[in-house]
């Protein structure tokens, strides 16, 4: 039995797969900091970000299918509530396929998933799905993940909120591994960074033999220099911030390296 978002989704990809006949895709991107209602907040002030809602639009037009599946982990919108962030969500609701939304430090709309999926359903936004304390089937794998935490000094040290989200992430992987598929991890902040380890969020990784890891929330080329990206004690790191990506959603099967860059590999 199918809902209506079931059904609407189905009839989607049955069209996908009559008139292109091309394979489904997983992509992942994190920190589109969005502000369409808030010109104020726009990110174009800052290096790297200049023109980056034209340079949205015109990847994700590129990229997006019918079908395929988008990972946002984290900063989607400056809005501060559901209803300042409803221009960011129209705007990513017009390019096709699913959009599985993590929550990020900025996240300031984010309430609970029951609010998030009313909204989402009053205003006719069909496409969004919320990752939070499970986990979401797409094209193989388990999608699972949550906003973890970063060990760097640069928000203030809460153990409570660090077990918090080691359960959360506990949760979601436990669920994708009841699934029987290969797990692909979405992390708002890195575990690791700038030589510092996160090991609550590690030690649930390795637990659960997480094969491949993402994250966001870095930004700047300063910044993206400190990130580790490479296998930590089997799992494999890809920092996917969008000014890291120039603002093109990575596709993960098979995975792509951004402008054919390899990650820099090496040892916090
Ligand atoms: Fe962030």
């Amino acid at each position: 039995m199918f809902n209506n978002i079931d059904l609407f989704r189905k009839n989607k990809l049955l069209k996908n797969i009559i008139e292109t006949d091309t394979p489904l895709m997983i992509y992942a991107i994190a920190d589109l900091h969005l502000s369409l209602a808030n010109p104020e907040k726009s990110m174009n002030v800052f290096r790297g970000w200049k023109d980056y809602i034209a340079k949205i639009r015109k990847n994700f037009g590129q990229t997006l299918q019918e079908g395929d599946t988008l990972v946002i982990a984290g900063d989607t919108s400056w809005g501060m509530s559901l209803e300042q962030s409803l221009a960011d969500f129209h705007f990513l609701e017009a390019f096709p396929g699913r959009k599985i939304l993590i929550k990020g430090n900025h996240d300031y709309f984010w309430t609970t998933k029951a609010k998030m999926q009313k909204f989402f359903s009053d205003n006719c936004l069909h496409s969004f799905e919320i990752l939070h304390n499970n986990c979401i089937i797409s094209e193989g794998f388990a999608l699972c993940g949550t906003r973890g935490w970063i060990n760097d000094g640069s928000e203030p040290f809460g153990q409570k909120m660090i077990r918090r989200e080691a359960m959360r992430l506990e949760t979601s992987l436990a669920e994708g591994e009841k699934t029987g598929l290969p797990a692909l991890c979405f992390l708002h902040y890195p575990p690791l960074y700038a030589g510092n380890a996160c090991e609550e969020i590690l030690s649930v990784l390795k637990k659960f033999k997480t094969a491949k890891c993402y994250y966001g929330h870095i930004h700047d080329p300063q910044g993206h220099r400190h990130a580790f990206q490479g296998i930590y004690e089997g799992t494999r790191f890809r920092m996917i911030s969008a000014d890291y990506l120039d603002f093109a959603p990575l596709a993960l099967n098979p995975e792509q390296t951004p402008q054919g860059k390899e990650g820099n590999a090496v040892h916090p």
